[in-house]
């Protein structure tokens, strides 16, 4: 009990500017605006509200909805201190704040800026827009492997769409959610693309929340994509 005290008297002591700055690592995945949902959930009006439940974000690991967390200085001060120690099998790709003053200066900035009347400032807002995001997108270059004869894990069996979500169905049964502006479509129609109606995913692995569908033809897509719920 000592030490989670200790860290919620850190959280009291952060300095907020500083902690503004620190908040860039977040903006390429979070906004500060209400139900603004990114790769990952805004995070508007976070304090006291319970881990995966925002209604807006359809995307929250199971793992996420069923940790019994409600976001407080302590809870908030573990989560980034190691989301993975935290909670086992959520799907945020963020390893950690490890340095106690850095994260004690983003929660205070945090629970300021994430308050029901704080306005998002004008910086924070910048490192949404920065260069992070580009940066992350850049994961998909490189050489792609030939297509004809995929692993069941990447041949694509289904995709269905809903509000702001595509779900994405490959061969070994397992479904993968992407925010929409995450997934791309793509064609290759060269001897090295994939076979008629045998679409690819590819790049989940790597970021997790990044990919794209490769299909044999355009017409294939709308083919593809079925609006459900
Ligand atoms: C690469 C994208 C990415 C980055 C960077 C990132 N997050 Fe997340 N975050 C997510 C995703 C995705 C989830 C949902 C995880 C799940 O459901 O398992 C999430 C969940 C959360 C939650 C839980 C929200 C809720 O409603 O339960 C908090 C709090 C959070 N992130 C804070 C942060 C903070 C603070 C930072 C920066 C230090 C950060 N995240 C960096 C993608 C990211």
């Amino acid at each position: 009990m000592a030490v989670l005290s200790f860290s919620s008297l850190h959280a009291q002591q952060g300095n907020a500017a500083r902690g503004e700055r620190n908040f860039r690592a977040c903006a390429a995945c979070h906004s500060l605006e209400r139900d603004r949902n990114m790769t990952g959930p805004s995070l508007a009006d976070l304090w006291g509200r319970r881990a995966g439940t925002l209604p807006s974000f359809d995307r929250f690991s199971d793992a996420l909805k069923s940790s019994g967390l409600t976001w407080d200085d302590r809870t908030l001060d573990q989560w980034l201190t190691d989301p993975k120690h935290l909670v086992p099998g959520n799907e945020m790709t963020f390893e950690g704040i490890k340095e106690d003053p850095a994260r004690a200066d983003l929660l205070a900035f945090l629970k300021e800026a994430t308050k029901p009347s704080a306005a998002p400032s004008q910086s924070a807002q910048q490192g949404q827009r920065g260069g992070m995001g580009g940066m992350m997108g850049g994961m998909m270059g490189g050489a792609d492997p030939n297509l004809k004869a995929l692993e069941p894990g990447i041949h694509v069996k289904t995709i269905s769409y809903c509000r702001d979500t595509y779900r994405v169905t490959t061969a070994d049964g397992k479904t993968r959610a992407f925010w929409e502006r995450n997934l791309r479509f793509r064609t290759d129609t060269s001897k090295d693309g994939p076979g008629k109606d045998a679409p690819a995913l590819l790049g989940a692995g790597m970021m997790g929340d990044r990919a794209a569908v490769i299909f044999s033809a355009p017409e294939e897509i709308m083919k593809f994509v079925e609006r459900r719920c």
